[in-house]
């Protein structure tokens, strides 16, 4: 086989055997295969598609291509969930203790944000000593002890992914449908759960910018996971404006402990207990979908899955005193005003432009490696559809020094759009797709 040979066959509008997939997949995770060899493959993919046996075989040629995990001796059905990529998306803050508070085993392997998004692993070390580099046995004792572990993914699961996802990166060719899927999907396969909830993001702050999008990938997503006999559900949900008001790591953490006692905003505790309701219906813990969310809430209301989120802290060796005052966790010591302009009413606010504001103030990484400051973020102090008076308060910016803070708040000011007219406020769940 030959990588010249594969590479023109897709890019004439072929299809790839299984095993010309797995001769790339392979070579290019050893080394053998060239960046130069794999970014022309990839770019071809990108214009000429894959079909859906080629997606089918390049997930499972990255799922193989490092370890696969083994969760079957955890009694009981696994459920995992993953989140495309969003602002302020702390759901998995709030959904994972809320479906392990109804009894669902929810063994969590996250990310670290990159670019505008954040990603959950950076939010849950804002909280002091938690450790999120779990060994494989520590991850599985843990989720047979309590239910509940949410950790970094392992080096040792999909390298083929990780390598290819940071080429993909750098060579304008990480918007593919079936790249995307087959990425996205390898990781969950290879985590060792039994079933997925998928939350789709679309708007100016997702991948997928329209809802139509949003259904085709996670259509393609859940016919993954059945392929692979694993149980997928996947949520559409709006990212045109950030998710709750938090963007960062603490304040983020502490508008997910604000949301388990009841006390978050409406579309993030809306999102939380529809993910935590479909994890619950998918984990055998309630007979249908609209039954798991009731009995999500009904966590929230009672304060058991506060308490599930607090014991998950003790176990993975964190501070838990941040949950009875999240200010424990500290916030930059410079921050600044962003006010309306005019009166009138939100008509937007870009999540992909409050991502990167956020990013700016040190609360993301520039590139793979840097710190983070657990500190710096954005509070909103406004969503779309709320009536504003010239001079109120639409944001607040936090970041360790002035200079960060000045440039970060210019930009998150041109993220506003302020309107003369009434503005619905937008659903955040847009549709559930159950295969
Ligand atoms: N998230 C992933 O893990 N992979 C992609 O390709 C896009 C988003």
């Amino acid at each position: 086989m030959n990588m010249v040979d594969i590479i023109m066959k897709k890019r004439d509008g072929g299809e790839l055997t299984d095993e010309e997939i797995r001769y790339f997949v392979n070579g290019f995770t050893a080394g053998v295969i060239p960046d130069y060899q794999a970014s022309a493959l990839l770019m071809a993919i990108v214009f000429r598609n894959m079909t859906r046996r080629e997606i089918f075989s390049l997930t499972a040629a990255m799922r193989d291509s490092g370890d696969v995990l083994d969760l079957s001796f955890i009694p009981g059905k696994k459920v995992d969930k993953h989140s495309s990529g969003g602002v302020g998306d702390k759901t998995t803050l709030i959904a994972a203790p809320v479906a392990a508070a109804l009894g669902v085993s929810v063994a969590k392997m996250s990310g670290r944000g990159l670019g505008f998004t954040g990603g959950t692993v950076d939010k849950l070390e804002a909280i002091p000593g938690f450790r999120t580099n779990l060994s494989e046995e520590q991850f599985s004792t843990q989720v047979r002890e309590i239910g509940l572990a949410i950790t970094g993914q392992t080096g040792s699961i999909t390298p083929a992914d990780k390598k290819i996802y940071a080429l993909r990166d750098v060579t304008g060719t990480v918007e593919s449908m079936g790249l995307i899927a087959s990425s996205i999907m390898s990781k969950k396969l290879a985590a060792g759960t039994d079933a997925i909830v998928l939350d789709v993001k679309c708007g100016r702050g997702a991948f997928m910018k329209s809802a139509s999008s949003a259904r085709v990938l996670a259509q393609l997503m859940c016919q993954i996971a059945r392929e692979n006999k694993k149980d997928a559900v996947a949520v559409i949900s709006g990212m045109d404006q950030p998710l709750g008001l938090a963007v960062g790591n603490s304040i983020e953490v502490a508008e997910a402990i604000d949301t388990l006692k009841g006390k978050g905003p409406e579309d993030i505790t809306k999102l939380s207990v529809t993910v935590a309701g479909i994890m619950a219906y998918l984990g055998d813990k309630a007979d249908s979908i609209e039954e798991g969310i009731d009995r999500a809430m009904g966590t929230i209301e009672n304060g058991s899955a506060l308490s599930k989120f607090r014991q998950m802290i003790l176990y993975q060796n964190g501070d838990d005193s941040v949950v009875d005052d999240p200010t424990l966790m500290g916030i930059a010591a410079s921050s600044a005003n962003v006010r309306a302009g005019r009166s009138g009413y939100i008509s937007y606010i870009d999540a992909l432009k409050i991502g990167n504001a956020s990013r700016h103030t040190g609360a993301g990484r520039e590139e793979i490696g840097d710190a983070v400051d657990p500190t710096a973020g954005i509070l909103l102090k406004k969503k779309v559809g709320d009536k504003v008076e010239k001079g109120d308060v639409l944001a607040v910016v936090y970041a360790a020094d002035q200079d960060k803070v000045k440039s970060a708040a210019q930009e998150a000011a041109g993220a506003f759009g302020i309107s003369d007219h009434e503005q619905a406020k937008p659903e955040i769940v847009k549709d559930i797709i159950t295969l």
